[in-house]
């Protein structure tokens, strides 16, 4: 066994959008931080396709979580702002609402309950008129039955942002990023000092953050399963993109279609106005298998252009499947655990990309004896208030969740 060099204060196991935005805002605050991972970005967040949403993702039962998803996107503005400023690169932030469509009769009879929710939420989505719906995103199927504005659930680009902290993580003196995967941490008298890498080398740190997605199960006792997610991308030309993020149901079932600038030479004529398109997605229990299955891309496909029938003459570009991090209640794991040394950043399930900023500031809190964010217990205090971080209050038991 080999012990790396000097010891950081922290290491940080996983760099998808959430291990990473942790890094660095730690090393934001003056501290050392190892990240620990075999491929940075390649978990849930290389699926994702960065749904700001926690109105049209609320669902009955979870208005803790909700409320905790408010909380997440309030942070994604300063959070983008300051990545912009420390590396010039753009976290594709695009606060432009969303369209929820419903396709049809029973689907406008399930969109009419879900906004009689938001209402005891104090949440505020606006029936559409089809007309209305249709002005505001003409490319809208003439087959959907009804629809609802979202004035307040936005989108961001999750490759995008893991680029710009990799490039922020790599300029910054304090961080290193170490391409191993973690296999075991290393344990003092109960207190968590380390991590063992695949490659036998222990990294001694101060704290260890366990940001692992659901491979975080493997290394300490979280109550983290995978749910696999899959997601489309689509090269779309002019005129076949909508403007706006446009979900909803089709048939009962949940889709989305989230339209961004596509970069210039992504493919055989791509112009600066093609948009990529990221259809996602499903929810599938089950262990990590990252080869998408037919019948998830086709009902996906299906299901989009049912909702925007033009994304027809798009170039299909990419399948991809990953699986999220789900925990018994759907609420993350976020701040110190009851393990000395450890600090958790796990169990984001469908909000990975929208809690990542506020974990992060919250996961910094922790590892230097501040205050987590009022935001976190006054969204969730049975979860997040000082007295509750008692492991066995994790698994709350609560039934499987059916995506909006
Ligand atoms: N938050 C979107 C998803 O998990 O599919």
């Amino acid at each position: 066994m080999r012990t790396s060099g000097t010891s950081p204060d922290v290491v940080v196991v996983g760099a998808g959008i959430v291990g990473a935005a942790v890094a660095w805002r730690a090393v934001g605050a003056g501290l050392t931080v190892t990240l620990l991972d075999p491929r940075p970005g390649d978990g849930a967040t290389h699926a994702a396709a960065g749904m700001l949403a926690p109105v049209s993702e609320s669902w009955f039962g979870e208005s803790a979580l909700a409320r905790l998803g408010m909380a997440g996107l309030a942070a994604w503005p300063r959070f983008a702002a300051d990545l912009r400023r420390a590396t010039g690169l753009d976290t594709g932030l695009r606060e432009a609402g969303t369209l929820v469509a419903a396709y049809d009769a029973d689907d406008v009879a399930h969109l009419r309950r879900w906004l009689a929710l938001h209402a005891e939420l104090g949440l505020e989505p606006t029936e559409l008129t089809g007309t209305s719906a249709r002005r505001r995103e003409p490319l809208l199927g003439h087959r959907v039955a009804g629809a609802a504005w979202v004035p307040g659930d936005h989108v961001a680009d999750p490759r995008a942002t893991c680029a710009a902290l990799d490039v922020a993580l790599h300029a910054h003196p304090g961080a290193a990023v170490v391409r191993h995967a973690a296999v075991r941490l290393e344990r003092d008298r109960g207190t968590v000092v380390g991590v063992h890498d695949d490659a036998g080398t222990l990294h001694r740190a101060g704290a260890v953050v366990l940001a692992a997605g659901w491979r975080s199960a493997g290394l300490a006792d979280v109550p983290v399963r995978p749910v696999r997610g899959q997601t489309l991308r689509l090269d779309a030309p002019p005129g076949t993109a909508p403007e706006h993020v446009v979900r909803g149901r089709v048939q009962g079932r949940p889709v989305y279609v989230v339209p961004r600038p596509l970069g210039t030479g992504s493919g055989p004529g791509t112009t600066p106005e093609h948009r990529e398109v990221v259809i996602g997605a499903t929810s599938e229990e089950g262990p990590d298998d990252r080869r998408p299955s037919a019948g998830g891309v086709f009902a996906l496909l299906r299901d989009a252009r049912a909702l925007v029938p033009a994304l027809d003459e798009a170039a299909f570009v990419e399948a991809t499947l990953r699986a999220r991090p789900a925990t018994p209640d759907n609420l993350p794991l976020v701040g110190p655990s009851a393990t000395p040394g450890l600090h958790l950043a796990t169990g984001h399930h469908r909000g990975g990309v929208l809690l990542a900023p506020l974990t992060a500031d919250a996961v910094v809190a922790g590892l230097t004896g501040a205050a987590l964010p009022a935001a976190l217990a006054d969204a969730a205090p049975d979860r997040f208030a000082p007295s509750s971080k008692e492991p066995e209050t994790w698994p709350r038991p609560c039934p499987p969740r059916t995506p909006s």
